[in-house]
């Protein structure tokens, strides 16, 4: 009986479990519409102690820790170095609303190298985080090859009807894009699951996602390994599935004066747990 008990418990326990956080956005001024700035630091100390008991392997922010300026990020950073996991960030549109200089300081601050994509392994399972502010209009350091581009495309979803070649969009640059197709290759042999976490959107369509989401989920979805793509940058949340792999938007923390929306996921052989708190649902990946 002991021993069925502890085969079923082995079992049911999680490979991985994440705490996933998207747009703490603090800003040091004054609530604007939904968004409440200040309200962040607030809001990370309650997650820190609604998680305090859980078996959290690492941390991942989803981009746009500060809302404007490097000046802003001492704050959350202080606030984020408390929770006692290893701790990962990708950077978000708004994390590029200063001078060049400082830009790069957040950069460098968020422990991020340029380019600042990479992937790290826990068990059998493939973190890749993206940098999907590259192929951008944004982006600093300017790299005007890559600006061109991005107005470009921006003008031609436009004349296309798109509603998503807007300013605060970005997306994966060509060199980043085979980057990441070597690596889905190389996952794919080894027999890794992959999950990818990134500030820009993919999926379901709307005024947030990539300027090249299709180039992009069609690249995820060549590969069998590939699970999930976990974003931010859209407030309010969202999801999609498309040829097999799941696009969760993680609703974005500095919205609304109160409500604190995070979710720790729970990786398992044969699906994820999305367990939702805030304006994040609960839900079921397989
Ligand atoms: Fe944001």
């Amino acid at each position: 009986m002991f021993l069925l008990v502890g085969a079923l418990g082995a079992k049911e326990g999680a490979e991985v479990r994440v705490l996933a956080i998207a747009d703490i956005q603090y800003a040091d001024k004054a609530a604007k519409g939904t968004r409440f700035y200040r309200n962040s630091i607030p809001k990370l100390r309650k997650i820190r102690e609604a998680v305090k008991d859980e078996k959290i392997d690492f941390l991942i922010h989803l981009g746009d820790v500060v809302d404007t300026k490097h000046a802003n990020l001492a704050a959350p950073l202080a606030e984020a170095r408390k929770f006692p996991y290893k701790q990962y960030f990708v950077m978000g549109n708004h994390d590029f609303e200063d001078t060049t200089e400082n830009v790069e300081k957040i950069r460098r601050e968020l422990g991020l190298k340029d380019p600042a994509y990479y992937s790290f392994d826990v068990k059998d399972w493939r973190f890749v985080c993206m940098d999907t502010n590259r192929l951008s209009s944004y982006f600093k350091p300017r790299n005007e090859a890559l600006h061109a581009l991005a107005t470009t495309i921006q003008k031609d979803i436009k004349k296309a009807r798109g509603n998503w070649g807007n300013s605060w969009n970005g997306g994966l640059d060509k060199t980043q894009l085979e980057w990441l197709d070597e690596l889905l290759k190389k996952s794919e042999t080894e027999g890794k699951k992959v999950v990818l976490f990134a500030h820009g959107q993919l999926r379901p369509v709307n005024s947030h996602i990539c300027l090249n989401s299709d180039e992009i989920t069609g690249l995820l979805s060549k590969y069998k390994c590939v699970k999930a793509w976990i974003n931010g940058h859209n407030h309010k949340g969202g999801y999609a599935k498309e040829k097999g792999v799941h696009y969760l938007t993680i609703s974005g923390l500095v919205e609304t004066k109160n409500i604190v929306s995070y979710a720790i996921l729970e990786l398992y052989a044969d699906r994820i747990e999305v367990i939702g708190r805030g304006q994040t649902p609960s839900r079921t990946l397989r």
